[in-house]
């Protein structure tokens, strides 16, 4: 039997890097996409003792046109698509740096989308693929003082629902994973202030948030929330008027990272 290939963004490290963990446990040969080459180095020397092949391919995936490169780079049949790369930025939208925000908005959107589009096709003649697309927890209501994050994370979940809608049936399935705070480096990069989260009771942990995301994807669920407590959150703004829910975010954002 042929062995199925991965392609995992943001694999060097976090939940990216716990997801790889989980495909090359379960047989998958792997393409892992970062942009930081001595970690993903230090992924693939981790990943020795399996006896798959492992490719590294070192991209800045906020680049334009990167999903066509890494797509024509690539040359075989992607069976799982793991779209994790990304990072957030915290600070009111009108201080907040644009080249920054433009790169989240390139790496969360267009990359995403893009690579989604070029793996589809071949996954539906194969009658068989899975995409995992990591939203959030915020993609279910506005969120000031992050507010391109919030909304491109919404752009996310609310895309994978839309095409999981429409490839019922044809054995490909799209999964949204939508942690929680998660201990990993994204916390730390968040905002250049404060390294550390000062609400810090609901953090998960990165093993079990990717093996959450994981049997999810394998089972072909739309959206997967990992925790009781985050799934009530994200019911929150359900029940309540929408700008006490935004204001309950600010709130939050506040008291988490502000001064
Ligand atoms: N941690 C949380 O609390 C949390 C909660 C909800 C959702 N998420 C989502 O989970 C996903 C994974 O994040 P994580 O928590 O595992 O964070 P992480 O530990 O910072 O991992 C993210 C990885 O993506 C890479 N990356 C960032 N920008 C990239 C780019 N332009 N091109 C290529 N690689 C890039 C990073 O490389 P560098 O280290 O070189 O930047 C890093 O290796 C993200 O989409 C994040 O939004 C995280």
């Amino acid at each position: 039997m042929m062995t199925k290939t991965a392609l995992v963004t943001g694999a060097a490290s976090g939940l990216g890097y716990e997801l790889a963990f989980l495909l090359i446990k379960d047989g998958f040969d792997l393409i892992l996409v970062d942009k930081d080459a001595p970690k993903l180095k230090e992924v693939k020397q981790l990943f020795k003792e399996f006896k798959n092949e492992v490719k590294l391919l070192t991209k800045d995936l906020s680049k334009p046109n990167i999903a066509q490169e890494i797509y024509d780079e690539v040359k075989l049949p992607i069976d799982v698509l793991v779209n994790n790369a990304g990072f957030g930025l915290f600070g009111t939208f009108a201080n907040t740096d644009w080249k920054r925000e433009s790169d989240m908005l390139h790496l969360h959107v267009l990359t995403t989308t893009h690579l989604t589009k070029l793996v589809l096709p071949e996954m539906i003649s194969r009658k068989s693929g899975r995409i995992l697309n990591i939203s959030s927890l915020a993609a279910f209501q506005p969120g000031p003082l992050m507010s391109m994050y919030y909304a491109s994370k919404s752009y996310i979940l609310s895309f994978s629902e839309a095409i999981a809608n429409e490839l019922k049936g044809t054995g490909v399935t799209v999964t949204a994973l939508c942690p929680g705070p998660t201990k990993t480096l994204f916390q730390e990069t968040v905002s250049s202030d404060c390294s550390e989260n000062k609400i810090s009771f609901n953090m998960a942990c990165p093993v079990a948030v990717a093996l959450y995301g994981y049997n999810a994807m394998k089972k072909g669920k739309t959206v997967a929330i990992p925790g009781a407590f985050n799934k009530f959150l994200s019911t929150i703004p359900r029940f309540v008027p929408r700008n006490m829910a935004t204001r309950i975010v600010r709130n939050i954002q506040e008291k988490n990272r502000g001064e």
